[in-house]
């Protein structure tokens, strides 16, 4: 008798394993093979991809983040290692990324973590105002990532201020966007309307088309399409 319960005992908890790992691999959203298999893009998994996919069709040369990779190749989850998954398809393709942030700590670590990765060559990651850096930058740019002044979930006057940042941003880039420009902007799903809110009205109200709207939101410009 006890033999038969210890051994329901057993495949009732190698069932358990069986089926949490199930549930982990499932759940896993993974860039594979364009980026190792661990890493887990999760929520931003659809829009890194279509954006690669874009930034190939469009033969982009020159991109440029705000808000950089703080916690490096790390933080796929978090969020998200734009830097690096933008910076590696810039690596491949012959292309530049800069990627621009105002906290020195956020730039050093970013900057060992570009070494690590061997991307010295392609990512340039610049201490600055987003504001300042946009509003000196005189080439044209192929792929707009704005993901800098962090959202908060819960506090209104964040909220407001963040998304009035990204509207700035913007504005400050707008004259060097062309119409194969790829737009994506991070954190959108989120309480409030999130980082995008005012700049995608803004946006759409100047002819861009949001192709995708999910966590992050993926625009270009009607004239592209
Ligand atoms: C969410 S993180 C960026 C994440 C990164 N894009 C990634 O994909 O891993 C936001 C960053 O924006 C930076 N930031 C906030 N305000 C900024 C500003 N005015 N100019 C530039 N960077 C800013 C913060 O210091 C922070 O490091």
């Amino acid at each position: 008798m006890s033999y038969y319960i210890l051994m329901g005992l057993g495949i009732a908890v190698l069932l358990a394993f069986f089926i949490h790992y199930l549930i982990k691999f499932i759940k896993h959203k993974s860039l594979y093979p364009f980026m190792p298999f661990k890493y887990n893009f999760r929520r931003r998994r659809v829009t890194f991809a279509k954006t690669l996919e874009l930034l190939s069709d469009r033969k982009a040369k020159t991109i440029i983040e705000t808000g950089t990779s703080r916690k490096g190749l790390s933080a796929t989850r978090g969020d998200g290692a734009g830097t690096f998954v933008f910076g590696k398809w810039a690596m491949q393709n012959n292309a530049k990324l800069f990627s621009v942030d105002i906290d020195k700590d956020a730039v050093q670590e970013c900057k060992v973590e570009v070494e690590n990765q061997n991307l010295q060559d392609t990512v340039t990651v610049l201490l600055d105002d987003s504001l300042n850096f946009l509003a000196n930058y005189k080439d044209q740019v192929d792929f707009l990532y704005l993901d800098s002044y962090d959202y908060s979930r819960t506090d209104t006057a964040i909220q407001i201020a963040s998304q009035e940042h990204h509207l700035k941003e913007f504005k400050a880039i707008e004259s060097r966007l062309h119409k194969d420009t790829i737009v994506l902007i991070d954190d959108c799903g989120l309480p409030g309307g999130g980082k995008g809110k005012t700049v995608v009205s803004y946006m759409e109200q100047k002819g861009w088309k949001i192709l995708i709207d999910a966590y992050q939101i993926l625009l270009v410009h009607n004239d592209s399409l």
